[in-house]
């Protein structure tokens, strides 16, 4: 199988660097070629820092796919999806690439970034960066634990990655990104015990509540979804809380063998059901950004630098 990108289902890390660029007009060829040499810094500071758990993923947005690999298409490779009731909304917000940098390390994360910069120079447009963190004991700002539910192991690769369903892009992930902006004044003035209805789940010890006492409108209520077969739809969800002193929240990001995944679930979060319910934690997050992308295999990029 053509092998993935290393970030894709790397484990968390303490530090993110989380890049969006718009690409000029007419630097195709030059980027393909490029997107090469990202992947070699990536594996040149993992090698030399290796204590610091290096990790990176190239993707490239629905929109732009067409453009730099005209020739092959991912099967569900498609724009974000638009939806949108009453005041709960995901903006759609389109970028050309999407580069995630992680490790355990600042230090490298920003020198990883630096280098990256510095090559796409007078082809790009850098328009998001933004430094990701991770807080206390893997906790979410709402001081939720985040990341328990998420596949383990070889799962991963069974949840993230691509297989023979589309042999063009074996290796390959569907990625989507939301920067959400927490309105923690609202959120802290609940109690613990309203928080937790809203997530479904307990805030000290991280226990999922049981179907009994799980609110219909919990997050993991609305995240807990079936398809047509009756298996779960799952997702590999690499988020990090984000922000300064002033404006907090999550940088989400999920990795899926299937883009449908995604779609399902935040439909599920932002449209009430036949009883009104909707996802109650968007009352206190807003979706600000929100792009679609396809992270293709190392080989596919090593083949299309050519
Ligand atoms: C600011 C936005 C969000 C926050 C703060 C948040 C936080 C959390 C937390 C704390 C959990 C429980 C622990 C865990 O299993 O990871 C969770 C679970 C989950 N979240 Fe989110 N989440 C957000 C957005 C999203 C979005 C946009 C999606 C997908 C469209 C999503 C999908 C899931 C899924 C699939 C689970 C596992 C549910 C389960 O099996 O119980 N989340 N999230």
């Amino acid at each position: 199988m053509s092998q993935p990108q290393k970030g894709i289902c790397a484990e968390p890390n303490l530090h993110g660097l989380f890049l969006m660029f718009n690409v000029d007009e007419g630097k195709e060829a030059i980027i393909r070629k490029k997107l090469s040499v990202i992947l070699d810094i990536f594996e040149h500071y993992d090698e030399e820092h290796y204590e610091g758990m290096v990790s990176g993923v190239i993707a490239i947005g629905s929109n732009y796919w067409v453009e730099l690999f005209p020739g092959a298409f991912p099967k569900e490779l498609s724009p974000f999806p638009d939806f949108s009731e009453y005041d709960r909304s995901a903006p759609v917000v389109p970028f050309d690439l999407f580069v995630q940098i992680r490790a355990d390390r600042a230090d490298i994360c920003h020198a990883i970034g630096l280098e990256v910069c510095e090559l796409l120079q007078g082809d790009v447009e850098l328009v998001e960066q933004v430094k990701g963190f991770r807080f206390l004991d893997g906790r979410d700002l709402t001081g939720f634990v985040d990341g328990s539910d998420n596949p383990r192991g070889m799962k991963k690769l069974d949840v993230a990655i691509v297989g023979d369903e589309d042999p063009d892009f074996t290796g390959g992930s569907y990625i989507h990104v939301q920067r959400f902006q927490h309105n923690l004044d609202k959120w802290n003035r609940l109690s613990v015990a309203e928080q937790e209805m809203i997530m479904g789940r307990s805030k000290e010890d991280d226990v999922e509540f049981s179907s009994e006492y799980k609110a219909t409108f919990s997050h993991s209520y609305k995240m807990s979804i079936t398809d047509e077969q009756g298996q779960p739809v799952r997702l590999l969800r690499q988020s990090m809380p984000y922000g300064d002193m002033k404006v907090q929240g999550q940088y989400f990001i999920s990795c899926a063998r299937s883009a449908a995944s995604f779609t399902r679930m935040l439909r599920n979060m932002i449209v009430a059901d036949d009883n009104g319910d909707y996802d109650r934690l968007l009352d206190f997050t807003t979706a600000e950004t929100g792009g679609a992308f396809f992270a293709p295999s190392v080989n596919f990029i090593k083949q299309h630098a050519k």
